[in-house]
């Protein structure tokens, strides 16, 4: 069996974390989700730390997880969705892993977080027009970076992950 890590790149809300957890069971794989191992690294939430350091201080620290994550291998890691802004971080995810670009709507996006608390980039007046900002900003380096891109607007996680399965290389299996 291979050990390439498998990398979800996509927007906030396009469903990273609940489609890496389902396909890292049926993969028999471990799953981690770059922000949650941030916020356990830490000892404080990811609004705290933007708080507290800024966007710049939790990019540094987005930096060291995926350092620290890619140095393990045979993963399904689900990143932040701002992790490739930083070509620090495009390189490192290109060498260390398979990226699927889980690609969604605004709408959809919007829909998912309409009460969120915990992004801090939503915490503003209009956050779809901060959605669509980020979005047209990101969206080449997520094409860039991708080896497969899957939409997921609409569509329930474990269909997302039943069409991702067959397409990845038998390698990954
Ligand atoms: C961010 C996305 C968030 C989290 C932080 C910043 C972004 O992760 O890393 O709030 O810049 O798009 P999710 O994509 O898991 O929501």
């Amino acid at each position: 069996m291979s050990t390439q890590n498998i990398i979800l790149v996509g927007p906030m809300g396009s469903g990273k974390s609940t489609i890496g957890q389902l396909l890292a069971s049926r993969l028999n794989r471990d799953f981690f989700d770059s922000d949650y191992y941030i916020e356990e690294k830490t000892g404080v939430d990811i609004p705290r730390i933007f708080d507290i350091e800024g966007e710049e201080g939790f990019r540094l620290r987005e930096t060291r997880a995926l350092r620290e994550l890619t140095t393990k291998s045979g993963l399904v890691i689900a990143t932040g969705g701002g992790s490739v802004t930083r070509e620090e971080n495009r390189e490192l995810l290109r060498n260390k892993g398979y990226i699927i670009f889980l690609d969604t709507s605004v709408n959809q996006q919007m829909l998912r977080l309409k009460s969120d608390k915990k992004r801090p980039l939503l915490q503003t007046d209009n956050p779809r027009e901060r959605l669509e900002k980020l979005f047209n900003e990101r969206k080449p380096l997520y094409l860039e970076l991708a080896d497969m891109h899957v939409r997921t607007d609409r569509k329930f996680a474990r269909k997302v992950a039943s069409e991702i399965i067959p397409k990845l290389p038998s390698s990954l299996l």
